[in-house]
């Protein structure tokens, strides 16, 4: 089985610097080594560098559009290229405005086998704003809204591209959404699974559940996991902490458990700042969280029968 880095040195949509360097962060964490200790073929594509797109207005409400959305071109092309080959693509963040193309890619890749795509969101945010509603105007806040076709922008895919639906979209670890995001999520039925839920049902059932669904409708499932997913003392280099994140063995609970289902299909790593990293802590975290998820385990057996 083989396994494709996309490099994706993105940090226009995040509204600071830093996130461009994710990519060397989590190669020198050793992203490719772990991955071809459990037995893949790891195939290193390098960073996607598209130049900023002459054709896409400046957005007030969207900051750096044309860079953002030459971005989501190009990650859109390369995500998809790469699932058709046969591999698992993993996209190396950069902000988390680059799943607008990742998903997108593995939605028209989905769409040619027939079956629906399911994402998983790991991320203290919802990121389902649109230009219209995000109080920051940062692109990062809004790729859920963009790949289900609800957040409108200068065309940046062609029109008639596959959207994802929002009731295929499972959010969990959520604990900042703004006001009018409360309000399109549920509107628009997102699974959402905030931090109260886990603390009353435990993350185990959770996704269990959410596997469960996921298996029953014959569909592929892509995950992005969000540093701030994590709780800041587990994972301090992000620039959008919020309190009260997910523990360490909340997060390797989901990923062996994810392995243990066989279903992943791609995984967006986002959001890591090596600017403000603790000495790469936070790079290790999220590289041994993806080795979690590509069969690393503590003992020579699934954990339990998913
Ligand atoms: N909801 C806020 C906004 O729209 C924060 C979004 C943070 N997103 C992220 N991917 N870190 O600006
Ligand atoms: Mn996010
Ligand atoms: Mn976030
Ligand atoms: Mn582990």
């Amino acid at each position: 089985k083989t396994v494709s880095l996309i490099g994706i040195p993105l940090e226009e949509g995040s509204g600071r610097g830093g996130c461009a360097m994710g990519p060397a962060a989590l190669r020198i964490a050793g992203i490719a080594q772990a991955l071809c200790d459990l037995g893949y073929t790891v195939e290193d594509r390098g960073d996607l560098r598209p130049a900023a797109a002459r054709d896409l207005p400046e957005m007030e409400r969207a900051r750096k559009l044309d860079v953002v959305g030459a971005f989501t071109r190009a990650i859109e092309a390369e995500t998809y290229k790469a699932a058709s080959e046969g591999s698992v693509p993993v996209l190396l963040g950069g902000d988390h405005s680059l799943s607008m193309g990742s998903v997108s890619g593995m939605a028209r890749h989905a769409q040619e086998l027939d079956r629906p795509l399911f994402v998983l969101w790991l991320d203290a945010h919802s990121d389902f704003n649109a230009p219209d509603t995000s109080p920051s105007g940062n692109i990062h806040g809004m790729p859920v809204a963009f790949f289900c076709g609800k957040a409108e922008f200068a065309p940046i895919l062609p029109k008639d591209r596959p959207f994802v639906d929002p009731r295929n979209v499972y959010q969990v670890g959520i604990r900042s959404v703004d006001e009018e995001e409360r309000r399109l999520i549920s509107d628009n039925e997102v699974n959402v699974f905030d931090m109260r839920a886990i603390d009353e049902d435990g993350m185990g059932s959770i996704i269990k559940r959410i596997l469960s669904d996921v298996r029953a409708a014959d569909a592929l499932l892509h995950v992005s996991l969000d540093v701030d997913f994590l709780d800041p003392d587990v994972a301090p280099g992000v620039g959008t902490t919020v309190p009260g994140g997910a523990t360490f063995r909340e997060a390797h609970l989901i990923m062996e458990l994810l392995h243990d289902s066989g279903l992943v299909s791609s995984l967006d790593l986002v959001e890591l700042n090596p600017f403000l990293d603790d000495r790469g802590r936070s790079a290790r975290v999220m590289v041994d969280l993806a080795a979690s998820l590509f069969g690393k385990r503590i003992l020579d057996r699934p954990t339990r029968a998913a």
